[in-house]
């Protein structure tokens, strides 16, 4: 993915510090070439000897040192990318004003290489004003930012701070280097996909035939084009697909809370078979056999529809497009599930063949204009089909 790629990896001080050390893993196994500089504050929560060894590289904490060994110049014109993680409220500051008074602010200072930050900080410190304006500024001069995610902190505080993580911040590298002159370079796009396991009891659950396939394909389609991939998958065997960053849930409502969670986007595809119905009371235990008793029933309780919250979210996406499951009149309840759901497309597919787990898809495209029959393909066509549709339209 980046072979011959050179990343320079800026550490600065968080206790979410030790996550740089398998971004950097990762970076690597993705064929990066990884230069880590480490701040001071950094240098408290990660040695350089484990970050040398995952790098397979010097690590440069010191400016003075640094112009003995190759100068803060060189090393701020040798990355093709520039990627802060864990990027501190201090060092945003630092970076925002312009303050070259350490080597990591020296090296951000003089490069000319996109540059990629990943905050991590106290929700107090990344609510603040102070903060906020640091990170308009940081933006408006183009630099990129993933995250932070929200969740529990080292503190016994949650809240928006918490370093996103190294699969995510990849993601973000990928899109960062994403050539640009791809159609969807810039543009964010939630794609759900698989089915979703609502369980009975600890070892039961009710699924359905989803194998993943179509919604993957174009996760990975539309990461091709350049987008910045979340991709919200229920359980399936089909491989991550590359540059994307793939959260795994089990039941609609864990779906529903990752779609969101991945908000703000361009685009929302959602591919995902959802369990209309969950068991109303998931049993804590085992449910046993009792001798003699009647077999028991399934009391059964409506799932939020994930496409219809997403259609009508405060954050809504520019682009929502659906997909339809149909046995028969395949584009009569697409064409009315577009109005119901409240999305601006829907691909309609007849699940009565072999659909289902199998590698080709004959869909329909139903969109405000009409309804557009498309021949039948291989899943991966559809995908690349679909995302380039996408691109036109956001263009
Ligand atoms: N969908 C969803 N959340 C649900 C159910 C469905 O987001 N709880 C989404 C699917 O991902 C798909 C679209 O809604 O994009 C239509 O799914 P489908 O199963 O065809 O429709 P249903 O909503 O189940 O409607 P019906 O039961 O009338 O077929």
């Amino acid at each position: 993915m980046f072979n011959g790629k050179q990343i320079l990896l800026v550490i600065s001080g968080s206790i979410a510090a030790y996550k740089a050390l398998e971004l950097a893993r990762l970076l690597r196994k993705a064929g990066a070439t990884v230069h880590a500089v480490l701040t001071a504050g950094g240098a408290r929560f990660v040695t350089r000897e484990a970050l040398a060894g995952i790098t397979g590289q010097r690590v440069h904490d010191d400016l003075w040192a640094a112009e003995a060994e190759i100068g803060h110049i060189r090393l701020a014109r040798l990355p093709d990318a520039v990627v802060v993680a864990p990027a501190s409220a201090d060092l945003l500051a630092r970076m925002a004003h312009g303050l070259a008074d350490d080597l990591a602010s020296t090296v951000l200072l003089a490069t000319r290489a996109p540059v990629l930050v990943a905050p991590a900080m106290n929700p107090a410190m990344w609510n603040h004003p102070a903060t906020r304006a640091n990170l308009a500024m940081l933006r408006s001069r183009g630099v990129a930012v993933v995250g932070p995610g929200v969740g529990a902190m080292a503190e016994p505080e949650s809240g928006p701070g918490r370093l996103s993580e190294p699969e995510e911040i990849l993601a973000a590298v990928v899109a960062l280097l994403a050539p640009a002159g791809l159609p969807l370079a810039g543009r964010h796009a939630v794609v759900t996909s698989g089915p979703t396991h609502e369980p009975i009891d600890p070892v039961r659950y009710i699924a359905n035939r989803s194998s993943g396939k179509q919604g993957h394909a174009i996760a990975g389609a539309l990461a091709a084009l350049g987008a910045r991939v979340t991709l919200v998958s229920g359980p399936v065997v089909q491989p991550d697909p590359v540059g994307v960053t793939l959260v795994r849930v089990e039941t609609a409502r864990q779906m529903l809370a990752a779609c969101e969670a991945a908000l703000p986007a361009d685009i929302a595809v959602m591919a995902a078979a959802v369990a209309d119905w969950r068991v109303a009371h998931e049993a804590g235990q085992k449910l046993k056999k009792q001798p003699g008793a009647a077999a028991p029933t399934l009391e059964m309780a409506l799932n939020p529809d994930i496409l219809a919250t997403v259609s009508r979210h405060a954050q809504r996406p520019r682009l929502v497009v659906g997909f339809a499951a149909e046995t028969e009149a395949v584009v009569q309840h697409a064409v009315d599930k577009r109005a119901r759901k409240g999305c601006d497309w829907i691909v309609a597919n007849d699940v009565s063949g072999d659909v289902m787990g199998g590698d080709a898809n004959a869909v329909h495209l139903v969109t405000s204009r009409g309804v557009e029959d498309w021949p039948r393909m291989p899943k991966a066509d559809v995908a690349a089909r679909l995302a380039q549709r996408i691109a036109e339209e956001l263009a």
